[in-house]
């Protein structure tokens, strides 16, 4: 078995993504009758908060018959200094899978290039790619395929906005951005994603006959030190009822959560007809169940 890493949502390309989102719709449709991950074990090594990414991924193991340990900076010797590729060769040699939540992409992409077990990101400061394969599954349940439609993403360029730049290329379908100056997306990420990347002057451009509107938090993880700034400077980023109302009539509002009602987003937006933020949420669970299975070559 070739040894496959989920670091970015390139590594598994545009056929994988595709491949992954179906098996996930069927899976969620029909769950498997045969538990294909009795004896086996994902290393869940968390160095920032979570409630999604450690329930689904954990619930996700027991369902398909194996086991999930969950590891923290704080209680494993990670917080007392052992060098990352050290925690990579004991690890993947004990579990069969890892995920990874930590601050710096760099450190998760040392940790997989000492790892002889497949690797998932689980987020970084740059990508979170496994909340775009449920938005993606989610888009795909509601709407059909994301090929040639229009997403405004509102808010931060951060790790999420990142993911949906490489999404936009892998699957065809336009990104219109608007961040406050100075919080855009990085500059070679972006320029990676070619014409299918829009940078709007403003929150109406972007939302203007969008299929989908996506927003985030105004200070990720990390970002804490700069709340109250942040919160001035993206005063006019919020996704409300107003911005709403330039986009399509059916569209779509999609937020990875946890979300803050009266910042980033309206509660009548995200409570409101247009949010599919809570089958975003569950299915999680159904597209990571997936990606574990391909990632394995399981199933
Ligand atoms: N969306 C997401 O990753 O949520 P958690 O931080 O709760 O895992
Ligand atoms: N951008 C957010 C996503 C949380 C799931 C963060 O990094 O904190």
């Amino acid at each position: 078995m070739t040894l496959r890493h989920f670091l970015s949502l390139d590594d598994l390309g545009a056929d994988g993504i595709r491949r992954v989102i179906d098996n996930a719709i069927a899976l969620k449709q029909k769950p498997l009758k045969k538990q294909p991950f009795v004896g086996r074990t994902l290393g869940m090594l968390f160095e920032k908060a979570s409630t999604r990414t450690r329930v689904s991924f954990e619930a996700g193991m027991t369902q398909l018959g194996g086991h999930a340990i969950f590891l923290s900076p704080g209680d494993t010797q990670i917080g007392r200094g052992e060098p990352v590729e050290d925690t990579a060769r004991v690890l993947s040699r004990m579990v069969d899978v890892v995920m990874i939540r930590n601050h710096s992409h760099d450190v998760l992409e040392r940790f997989a290039a000492y790892s002889s077990v497949p690797v998932i990101n689980g987020l970084t400061d740059r990508l979170h790619p496994c909340q775009l394969l449920a938005d993606l599954q989610t888009y795909q349940e509601h709407r059909g395929d994301i090929a040639g439609k229009t997403v405004a993403w509102i808010g931060d360029g951060n790790n999420m906005c990142h993911s949906y730049l490489l999404a936009a290329r892998l699957l065809g379908f336009e990104l219109r951005i608007a961040t406050p100056e100075g919080y855009g997306p990085n500059a070679q990420i972006l320029k990676t994603c070619g014409e299918r990347a829009v940078i709007c002057e403003d929150a109406p451009q972007a939302a203007d006959g969008a299929d989908l509107v996506v927003t985030d938090v105004w200070a990720s993880m990390g970002d804490e030190a700069d709340r109250e700034v942040r919160l001035a400077d993206f005063a006019n980023f919020q996704v409300n009822k107003a911005l709403m109302s330039w986009a399509k009539d059916d569209a779509l509002f999609m937020h990875c959560l946890p979300a803050h009602r009266g910042e980033e987003v309206s509660a009548e937006v995200i409570d409101g007809p247009n949010s599919v933020v809570w089958d975003e949420a569950e299915n999680r669970l159904h597209a990571q169940k997936a990606l574990l299975l391909d990632l394995l070559d399981a199933g």
